[in-house]
């Protein structure tokens, strides 16, 4: 049987306990952390729940972000306004359930974040991500992602070149 998702901002009718990616940090992030940045209003988060669950079955932050011209790859920054920073909007963290990786939904939650950049009626130049090791890092750039020139666990994708895709 195929499963559905639906990707929302959190909030407490979702059931936080049960996630478990195989990352601590990463849990302990969605069970204590997440609320207060919401509050705050220091990142958004957004979860995935099967359709008409309050399961969480991964999740994902975003924040706007900025970063310096002199870290993004001459070819791409030549194409660029020469400020000395340039916006984007961060992927603080992502995750998946344990008991529904490799079904794609990392990648859907990408395209949320993607889509809802694109969305936004600020001025964006790409999607950011914070990897948190090579492994994570390996899967952003499965999808495109480029890491600044001095920071190879930091990764960008303009979203010019996302438009084209979605
Ligand atoms: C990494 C993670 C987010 C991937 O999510 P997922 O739902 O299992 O991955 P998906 O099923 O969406 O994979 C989509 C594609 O990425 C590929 N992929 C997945 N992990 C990958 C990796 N580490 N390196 C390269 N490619 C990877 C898949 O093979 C798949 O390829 P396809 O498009 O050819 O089918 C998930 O495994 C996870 O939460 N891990 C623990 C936490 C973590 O490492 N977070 C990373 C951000 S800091």
């Amino acid at each position: 049987m195929t499963v559905q998702f639906t990707i929302e901002g959190l909030n407490s009718g979702h059931d936080r306990k049960s996630f478990v990616c195989g990352v601590f940090v990463l849990d302990r992030y969605l069970k204590e952390q997440a609320g207060q940045d919401i509050k705050r209003r220091a990142a958004l988060c957004y979860v995935a729940c099967p359709e008409g669950s309050a399961r969480i079955a991964g999740y994902y932050t975003l924040s706007a972000g900025d970063v310096a011209l002199k870290d993004i790859p001459e070819d791409k920054a030549r194409r660029l306004p020469p400020y000395p920073a340039i916006p984007v909007a961060r992927i603080g963290r992502l995750a998946i359930d344990k008991d529904f990786q490799g079904r794609r939904l990392g990648a859907a939650l990408l395209w949320d974040a993607a889509s809802r950049a694109l969305r936004s009626e600020l001025g964006v130049f790409a999607l950011a991500v914070d990897a948190k090791d090579e492994q994570a890092a390996a899967f952003y750039r499965h999808f495109g992602f480029i890491a600044f020139d001095t920071k190879p666990l930091q990764l960008f994708l303009p979203l010019a070149t996302m438009a084209k895709l979605i």
